[in-house]
Protein backbone atom coordinates (compact mmCIF):
# COMPACT_ATOMS: atom_id res chain seq x y z
CA UNK A 1 0.00 0.00 0.00
CA UNK A 2 1.09 3.19 -0.73
CA UNK A 3 1.74 6.21 1.76
CA UNK A 4 0.86 9.70 2.03
CA UNK A 5 3.46 11.87 0.93
CA UNK A 6 4.86 14.01 4.10
CA UNK A 7 3.76 17.25 2.65
CA UNK A 8 -0.05 16.39 1.77
CA UNK A 9 -2.10 19.11 3.52
CA UNK A 10 -4.78 18.08 5.33
CA UNK A 11 -8.19 19.05 5.18
CA UNK A 12 -9.22 22.38 7.90
CA UNK A 13 -11.67 20.87 10.39
CA UNK A 14 -12.37 23.16 13.20
CA UNK A 15 -12.79 21.51 16.22
CA UNK A 16 -14.25 24.26 18.44
CA UNK A 17 -16.63 23.22 20.80
CA UNK A 18 -20.51 23.12 19.76
CA UNK A 19 -23.62 23.14 22.31
CA UNK A 20 -26.88 22.14 19.59
CA UNK A 21 -30.00 23.46 20.35
CA UNK A 22 -32.60 21.23 18.55
CA UNK A 23 -36.33 20.99 18.95
CA UNK A 24 -39.71 21.99 17.12
CA UNK A 25 -41.09 25.79 16.40
CA UNK A 26 -41.54 27.78 19.02
CA UNK A 27 -40.00 25.73 21.66
CA UNK A 28 -37.45 29.26 22.55
CA UNK A 29 -34.54 27.90 20.85
CA UNK A 30 -33.51 31.16 19.06
CA UNK A 31 -34.29 33.07 22.43
CA UNK A 32 -32.11 30.81 24.32
CA UNK A 33 -29.38 30.11 21.66
CA UNK A 34 -29.03 33.89 21.72
CA UNK A 35 -28.90 34.22 25.62
CA UNK A 36 -26.53 31.60 25.58
CA UNK A 37 -23.94 33.04 22.60
CA UNK A 38 -23.82 36.67 24.81
CA UNK A 39 -22.95 34.63 27.62
CA UNK A 40 -20.20 32.55 26.85
CA UNK A 41 -19.61 35.27 23.88
CA UNK A 42 -19.60 32.19 20.97
CA UNK A 43 -20.68 32.36 17.72
CA UNK A 44 -24.81 31.25 16.99
CA UNK A 45 -26.16 29.24 14.07
CA UNK A 46 -29.35 29.79 13.52
CA UNK A 47 -30.07 26.85 10.27
CA UNK A 48 -33.54 27.37 10.20
CA UNK A 49 -32.58 30.82 8.50
CA UNK A 50 -30.86 29.25 6.20
CA UNK A 51 -33.45 26.68 4.90
CA UNK A 52 -35.73 30.03 5.39
CA UNK A 53 -33.79 31.11 2.70
CA UNK A 54 -33.68 28.52 0.32
CA UNK A 55 -37.76 28.55 1.10
CA UNK A 56 -38.43 32.03 0.03
CA UNK A 57 -36.35 32.22 -3.16
CA UNK A 58 -38.33 28.76 -4.00
CA UNK A 59 -41.46 30.87 -3.18
CA UNK A 60 -40.47 34.03 -5.56
CA UNK A 61 -39.01 31.75 -8.63
CA UNK A 62 -42.54 29.76 -8.03
CA UNK A 63 -40.81 26.34 -8.26
CA UNK A 64 -42.82 23.13 -7.77
CA UNK A 65 -41.98 21.96 -3.83
CA UNK A 66 -40.72 18.86 -4.99
CA UNK A 67 -38.63 20.07 -7.74
CA UNK A 68 -35.32 19.09 -6.26
CA UNK A 69 -33.09 20.02 -9.35
CA UNK A 70 -34.56 23.12 -10.05
CA UNK A 71 -34.62 24.23 -6.55
CA UNK A 72 -30.49 22.84 -6.37
CA UNK A 73 -30.02 25.27 -9.52
CA UNK A 74 -31.76 28.21 -8.07
CA UNK A 75 -29.18 27.90 -4.96
CA UNK A 76 -26.46 28.15 -6.50
CA UNK A 77 -27.10 31.11 -8.03
CA UNK A 78 -27.55 32.68 -4.72
CA UNK A 79 -25.29 35.21 -2.96
CA UNK A 80 -26.57 34.78 0.85
CA UNK A 81 -24.77 36.58 3.83
CA UNK A 82 -25.33 36.81 7.57
CA UNK A 83 -24.28 39.81 9.30
CA UNK A 84 -25.49 41.51 12.59
CA UNK A 85 -28.05 39.01 12.78
CA UNK A 86 -29.71 40.28 9.52
CA UNK A 87 -29.73 37.80 6.12
CA UNK A 88 -28.89 39.40 2.86
CA UNK A 89 -29.45 37.37 -0.54
CA UNK A 90 -27.87 38.94 -3.69
CA UNK A 91 -27.50 42.58 -1.28
CA UNK A 92 -31.21 42.84 -0.46
CA UNK A 93 -31.94 42.18 3.67
CA UNK A 94 -34.59 39.39 4.13
CA UNK A 95 -34.43 39.09 7.27
CA UNK A 96 -38.20 39.67 7.68
CA UNK A 97 -39.65 38.32 4.74
CA UNK A 98 -37.94 34.54 5.60
CA UNK A 99 -40.14 34.66 9.08
CA UNK A 100 -43.73 35.02 7.32
CA UNK A 101 -45.76 31.73 8.09
CA UNK A 102 -46.35 31.25 4.24
CA UNK A 103 -42.45 30.86 3.71
CA UNK A 104 -42.06 28.75 7.33
CA UNK A 105 -44.91 26.16 5.71
CA UNK A 106 -42.57 26.04 2.49
CA UNK A 107 -39.50 25.84 3.77
CA UNK A 108 -40.59 22.79 6.16
CA UNK A 109 -41.82 21.09 3.18
CA UNK A 110 -38.23 21.75 0.93
CA UNK A 111 -36.03 21.09 3.84
CA UNK A 112 -37.11 17.41 3.53
CA UNK A 113 -35.55 16.88 0.00
CA UNK A 114 -32.31 15.51 0.52
CA UNK A 115 -30.21 16.93 -1.75
CA UNK A 116 -31.18 20.37 -0.30
CA UNK A 117 -30.06 19.17 2.70
CA UNK A 118 -26.43 17.94 1.66
CA UNK A 119 -25.85 20.95 -0.10
CA UNK A 120 -26.65 22.77 2.81
CA UNK A 121 -24.37 20.87 5.17
CA UNK A 122 -21.05 22.44 4.45
CA UNK A 123 -22.41 26.54 5.16
CA UNK A 124 -24.04 24.78 8.17
CA UNK A 125 -20.60 23.55 9.28
CA UNK A 126 -19.08 26.52 8.32
CA UNK A 127 -19.86 28.68 11.64
CA UNK A 128 -17.70 26.46 13.68
CA UNK A 129 -15.35 29.03 14.78
CA UNK A 130 -13.52 29.11 18.10
CA UNK A 131 -14.44 29.74 20.88
CA UNK A 132 -16.90 28.10 20.24
CA UNK A 133 -20.72 27.76 18.66
CA UNK A 134 -24.11 27.87 19.45
CA UNK A 135 -26.00 25.62 16.87
CA UNK A 136 -29.82 25.94 16.72
CA UNK A 137 -32.26 23.58 14.59
CA UNK A 138 -33.62 20.40 14.14
CA UNK A 139 -30.86 18.21 13.13
CA UNK A 140 -27.87 19.59 15.11
CA UNK A 141 -26.88 17.18 17.68
CA UNK A 142 -27.67 14.15 15.28
CA UNK A 143 -26.56 14.95 11.92
CA UNK A 144 -24.76 18.43 11.53
CA UNK A 145 -22.09 18.31 14.79
CA UNK A 146 -22.52 14.96 16.01
CA UNK A 147 -19.33 15.28 18.01
CA UNK A 148 -21.00 18.26 19.94
CA UNK A 149 -19.96 18.77 24.02
CA UNK A 150 -23.28 19.09 24.71
CA UNK A 151 -26.63 18.39 23.11
CA UNK A 152 -30.32 20.19 23.97
CA UNK A 153 -33.09 19.14 23.03
CA UNK A 154 -35.81 21.83 23.88
CA UNK A 155 -39.72 21.35 23.43
CA UNK A 156 -43.11 22.84 24.72
CA UNK A 157 -46.50 22.19 24.69
CA UNK A 158 -48.07 23.01 21.40
CA UNK A 159 -50.29 25.37 22.56
CA UNK A 160 -47.34 27.25 24.70
CA UNK A 161 -45.82 27.16 21.42
CA UNK A 162 -48.17 28.98 19.03
CA UNK A 163 -48.62 31.51 21.62
CA UNK A 164 -44.83 32.43 21.45
CA UNK A 165 -44.77 32.48 17.83
CA UNK A 166 -47.90 34.51 17.77
CA UNK A 167 -46.36 37.08 20.20
CA UNK A 168 -42.93 36.85 18.40
CA UNK A 169 -44.36 37.48 14.85
CA UNK A 170 -46.29 40.33 16.31
CA UNK A 171 -43.36 42.16 17.21
CA UNK A 172 -41.82 41.95 14.05
CA UNK A 173 -45.52 43.28 12.19
CA UNK A 174 -46.12 40.04 11.33
CA UNK A 175 -50.09 39.63 11.50
CA UNK A 176 -51.15 36.03 11.98
CA UNK A 177 -54.23 34.04 13.74
CA UNK A 178 -53.31 32.12 16.74
CA UNK A 179 -55.40 29.36 16.06
CA UNK A 180 -54.17 29.19 12.24
CA UNK A 181 -50.73 28.88 13.30
CA UNK A 182 -50.80 26.27 15.92
CA UNK A 183 -52.75 24.49 13.23
CA UNK A 184 -49.74 24.97 10.88
CA UNK A 185 -46.87 24.74 13.57
CA UNK A 186 -48.40 21.62 13.98
CA UNK A 187 -48.43 20.27 10.35
CA UNK A 188 -44.60 21.52 10.58
CA UNK A 189 -43.39 19.26 13.25
CA UNK A 190 -45.01 16.70 12.03
CA UNK A 191 -43.13 16.85 8.45
CA UNK A 192 -40.41 17.94 10.33
CA UNK A 193 -40.24 14.79 12.12
CA UNK A 194 -41.44 12.34 9.68
CA UNK A 195 -39.37 13.04 6.67
CA UNK A 196 -36.84 10.45 5.79
CA UNK A 197 -33.85 12.71 5.35
CA UNK A 198 -32.58 14.26 9.02
CA UNK A 199 -35.58 14.34 10.54
CA UNK A 200 -36.16 16.29 14.16
CA UNK A 201 -35.94 14.04 17.18
CA UNK A 202 -33.87 14.05 19.99
CA UNK A 203 -29.67 12.91 19.72
CA UNK A 204 -29.33 9.49 21.86
CA UNK A 205 -27.24 11.39 24.43
CA UNK A 206 -29.42 14.77 24.20
CA UNK A 207 -30.00 16.61 27.43
CA UNK A 208 -34.70 16.76 27.55
CA UNK A 209 -36.46 19.84 28.73
CA UNK A 210 -39.85 20.84 28.28
CA UNK A 211 -39.95 24.84 28.69
CA UNK A 212 -43.74 24.76 28.47
CA UNK A 213 -43.80 26.07 32.41
CA UNK A 214 -40.56 27.73 32.02
CA UNK A 215 -38.76 31.08 32.25
CA UNK A 216 -35.96 31.74 29.60
CA UNK A 217 -33.31 32.29 32.78
CA UNK A 218 -34.34 28.79 34.21
CA UNK A 219 -33.80 27.19 31.03
CA UNK A 220 -30.44 28.61 30.92
CA UNK A 221 -29.91 27.53 34.44
CA UNK A 222 -30.50 24.37 33.31
CA UNK A 223 -28.20 24.54 30.16
CA UNK A 224 -25.40 26.07 32.14
CA UNK A 225 -25.88 23.10 35.18
CA UNK A 226 -25.28 20.38 32.44
CA UNK A 227 -22.54 22.45 30.71
CA UNK A 228 -20.56 22.56 33.77
CA UNK A 229 -21.20 18.32 34.06
CA UNK A 230 -20.18 18.08 30.75
CA UNK A 231 -17.14 20.29 31.05
CA UNK A 232 -16.16 18.10 34.67
CA UNK A 233 -16.43 14.63 32.48
CA UNK A 234 -13.99 16.33 30.04
CA UNK A 235 -11.13 17.33 32.00
O1 LIG B 1 -36.13 26.88 13.06
P1 LIG B 1 -37.08 27.46 12.01
O2 LIG B 1 -38.51 27.47 12.45
O3 LIG B 1 -36.62 28.78 11.52
O4 LIG B 1 -36.98 26.42 10.77
C1 LIG B 1 -37.78 26.57 9.61
C2 LIG B 1 -37.91 25.22 8.91
O5 LIG B 1 -36.62 24.84 8.41
C3 LIG B 1 -38.35 24.05 9.78
O6 LIG B 1 -39.75 23.85 9.72
C4 LIG B 1 -37.63 22.87 9.18
C5 LIG B 1 -36.41 23.46 8.52
N1 LIG B 1 -35.17 23.20 9.26
C6 LIG B 1 -34.59 21.97 9.10
O7 LIG B 1 -35.13 21.12 8.41
N2 LIG B 1 -33.40 21.71 9.70
C7 LIG B 1 -32.80 22.61 10.48
N3 LIG B 1 -31.63 22.33 11.04
C8 LIG B 1 -33.41 23.87 10.69
C9 LIG B 1 -34.60 24.13 10.08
Amino acid sequence: MESATPHTPKPQVDHAPVITIDGPAGAGKGTIAALLATQLDWHLLDSGAIYRVAGLMTMRHALALDDEPAIMSLLKTLDVQFFQGKVFVNQEDISLAIRDPACSSVTSKIAALPAIRSALLARQRAFRRAPGLIADGRDMGTVVFPDATLKIFLTASPEVRGERRYKQLSEQGISANLAHLIKEIAARDKRDAERAAAPLRPADEAVYIDSSRLQPEQVLATINSQLSAANATRT
